[in-house]
């Protein structure tokens, strides 16, 4: 197939990108995701700063206009995200009291995932709770500081009643590297969860990589993942300066892996991105597709 989207589903993946809700109305934009991609992430619609600025109000407007958007045009959707420390209003930040906190932790993900019940393959549940750095371990936040690292399987359980359609992920970044101890302080907790039956059914991993791309591992450890009996997706990929051969390794890793059921840019031109000084997307700032577009085709069997 010649674009993205069809060239994934022929063996039976997803690739998508992130959207901003601002953006819907640039045609070159939306021509672009419309042709490219069958999956859409909202960049920060969904986040809890977004869905529930104050205790108990939900504001789903915006994501509604990218949830709706997609529906419309049999694009699947992918959530992002329930739990995180991250664009997370102050009002959630200052709960000190442990009975609160997980009322307001439960309330968040059943209303948000209500919402969208049944239109989302795939939920970010919790996002980025390891720590960088040698430690393996959770890092501080409101959520560990408050509730004990018990918070992230009390999320999965949550979401699991919520909406019992949707995978539910972990996602997180720099676990990419086998041999990281925050990759294995997220393996030994996905291990943990399929060893005591506590709901997951996947792992994002986030893919921001630098002008060299994947690490040598990068293979090793999607398949290590699987192997414990979950999908792995890559969530957020972005590459400096976007090498076709880094965007070349990344995407063959992932058709290698049978359980790495889809793939998701984080944005679509070098314009739209996070780190846009680094132009690491594989479209230009015109819509251009750039050299790494048809590296990811090609990788991927296409032309
Ligand atoms: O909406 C406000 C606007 O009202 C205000 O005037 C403006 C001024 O700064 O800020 C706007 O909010 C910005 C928001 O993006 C929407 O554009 C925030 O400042 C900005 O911090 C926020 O950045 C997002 C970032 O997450 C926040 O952590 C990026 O767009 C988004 O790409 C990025 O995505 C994250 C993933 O969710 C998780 N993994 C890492 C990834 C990259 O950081």
């Amino acid at each position: 197939a010649g674009t993205l989207g069809a060239q994934a589903a022929q063996s039976g993946r997803y690739f998508g990108a992130a959207v901003a809700a601002g953006k819907l109305g640039d045609g070159t934009y939306t021509g672009i995701l419309d042709r490219e991609f069958n999956s859409v992430t909202a960049e920060n619609e969904m986040k809890w700063d977004a869905t529930e600025p104050s205790r108990g109000s939900f504001t789903f407007s915006r994501a509604d206009q990218i949830a709706q958007r997609a529906q419309a045009r049999g694009q699947r959707l992918r959530g992002h995200t329930l739990v995180w420390h991250s664009q997370l209003p102050g009002w959630v930040n200052s709960i000190r009291d442990a009975n609160t906190l997980r009322g307001v932790m439960n309330n968040h993900i059943t209303t948000v995932m209500n919402r969208y019940k049944g239109r989302i393959h795939s939920w970010d549940v919790v996002n980025e709770a390891f720590a960088d750095g040698g430690s393996g371990q959770m890092r501080g936040s409101v959520f560990r500081d408050v509730l004990g690292t018990g918070f992230v399987e009390q999320a999965f359980r949550t979401a699991r009643s919520a909406d019992p359609a949707a995978k539910l992920c972990y996602n997180d970044y720099n676990i990419e590297n086998w041999s990281d101890a925050k990759t294995q302080g997220v393996y030994r907790m996905v291990r943990d969860f399929k060893s005591r039956g506590v709901p997951i059914d996947c792992v994002g991993l986030q893919a921001h990589f630098g002008a060299g791309g994947p690490p040598g591992s990068f293979q090793t450890t999607l398949s290590n993942f699987a192997a414990l009996g979950v999908d792995v997706q890559i969530t957020e990929l972005d590459i400096a300066q976007a090498p076709p051969t880094a965007y070349a390794n990344t995407v063959r890793a992932c058709m290698n892996v049978a359980r790495c059921t889809g793939i998701t840019v984080w944005g679509i031109r070098d314009s739209d991105s996070w780190r846009s000084g680094e132009n690491p997307l594989l479209f230009d700032r015109s819509g251009n597709k750039k050299p790494a577009y048809n590296a990811t085709l090609t990788a991927m069997g296409g032309t």
